[in-house]
């Protein structure tokens, strides 16, 4: 069913190197980011660039394996944009962008059935919530439960720390929080 699903993506971006998910296909974890980078299309796998660093420490804090959980991305491709010193930078995935793709994470997150999404930064809590409207500023640290009935947990994206060192404590904590939720699922 994953592989229909991966090759309906590919009929549909035929024009764009896709990064689809990877992982665990019984997952009681979905882990879903944004939109991967450069070296996640150079390789063709989600979150291995410095994005997958963050992951690996972000596994180790919560105390799970990168096989133990299934990760994707809302949007497939790389948004990219031409920086003022002329070379190719991401961007943002536009909202267009993420409703373009909302169909096939949804098809993806309901063939995984996972007990828990883990929604990294605005953009999949956005997707996932169904509202663009929505952010992560008054959603993270904490189970919800999304229009479609999914419990999510949502995180800030790991990258975002770097930005901004501030949030490095409560995201600390929101990971905390997230373990202890874990656990309890059993
Ligand atoms: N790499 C990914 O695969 N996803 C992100 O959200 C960031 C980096």
């Amino acid at each position: 069913m994953l592989n229909e699903l991966y090759q309906k993506i590919r009929d549909a971006f035929t024009d764009r190197e896709l990064v689809l998910g990877e992982g665990n296909e019984r997952a009681d974890i979905m882990l879903i980011g944004e939109a991967p980078g450069r070296t996640e299309v150079e390789l063709g796998r989600p979150f291995v660039g410095k994005a997958g660093k963050n992951l690996d420490m972000f596994l180790a804090h919560i105390r799970l394996r990168r096989e133990d959980i299934y990760i994707t991305n809302c949007v497939k491709f790389r948004p990219t944009r031409i920086s003022e010193w002329g070379s190719v930078a991401n961007r943002p995935p536009t909202p267009e962008e993420i409703l373009a793709q909302r169909d096939f994470l949804m098809e993806e997150i309901n063939i995984i059935d996972p007990k828990v999404l883990v929604t990294l930064g605005g953009v999949p809590l956005k997707s996932v919530m169904n509202d663009m409207g929505a952010s992560i500023g008054a959603f993270h640290g904490r189970p919800c439960t999304g229009k479609s009935g999914r419990t999510l947990f949502p995180l800030y994206h790991p990258a975002s720390i770097i930005y901004k060192r501030e949030l490095a404590a409560t995201y600390e904590k929101d990971m905390d929080r997230l373990a202890e939720y874990i656990s309890a699922l059993g």
